[in-house]
């Protein structure tokens, strides 16, 4: 569909950042979860076929304004900043902020984050709260959110701000980390669209909403996230 990048009529291109299990991550060589499960399925409802392109998180809207990519789906929030740049779809999940820490850290929650070194993915809404809302924080910015995991295990920061069901997936694979009860912010994801494409965002939604109409999205979500995670 985008006019530049000479991408065929019938291809729809998702602009996203596949550090962010479960929603996009590599498995093997392919790029899985449940984003890119949900732009198949709008896809296939737009008699399209899906193309996914890995980029850096805080490409991602760019890659949309520009027309590069023709939807952005990247377990992203709805942000007043961001709707400044690009259209956001109706939502399609709910989200929030979580803080990560050692098993053993004094940190109990955001209150106890003032002052204190943050690990973060850059451009995202971990990044931006941390900064605008934690008194004194040093936010530290990597450009995967895993890798401010790793520091946060060998104790180069004390925490981690980052979403919550990412969070429970990296939380599994590192050793001595917890993730604190007490959320941060509560967010919605959308799909981001560029502004001139009206067209796009009304099928999107019309897409979105048989989607949820048939269950067909909660079967997406519950392949990737066991009821007993929320
Ligand atoms: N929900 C957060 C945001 O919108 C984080 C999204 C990160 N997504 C990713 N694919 N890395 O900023």
């Amino acid at each position: 569909m985008a006019a530049c990048g000479g991408k065929e009529d019938d291809t729809l291109t998702m602009a996203t950042n596949a550090e962010f299990p479960p929603y996009e991550y590599y498995e093997n060589d392919e790029i899985v979860g449940i984003d890119v499960e949900i732009a198949t399925a709008i896809a296939e409802e737009l008699g399209m076929k899906l193309e996914v392109e890995d980029m850096a998180f805080d490409s991602v809207i760019p890659a949309v304004s520009s027309g590069k990519a023709d939807i952005g789906v990247a377990g992203m929030t709805v942000d007043p900043d961001r709707l400044e740049s690009v259209n956001f779809s109706d939502t399609y999940a709910d989200a929030s902020q979580v803080i990560i820490v050692k098993e053993d850290s004094a940190i109990a929650g955001p209150a106890d984050l003032e002052g204190k070194s943050i690990g973060v993915q850059l451009g995202t809404t971990g990044d931006t709260y941390s900064s605008e809302n934690v008194k004194d924080a040093k936010v530290e910015q990597y450009s995967k959110g895993f890798e401010a995991v790793q520091a946060l295990t060998q104790g180069k920061i004390d925490a981690v701000v980052i979403d919550s069901h990412t969070a429970k997936e990296f939380v599994k694979e590192a050793e001595g980390l917890k993730i604190l009860d007490e959320a941060f912010t509560e967010e919605e994801y959308a799909i981001g669209i560029a502004k001139d494409n009206d067209e796009l965002l009304e099928k999107v939604n019309k897409a979105l909403k048989s989607l949820k109409e048939s269950g067909k999205l909660d079967e997406i979500v519950a392949e990737y996230i066991k009821a007993d995670a929320e």
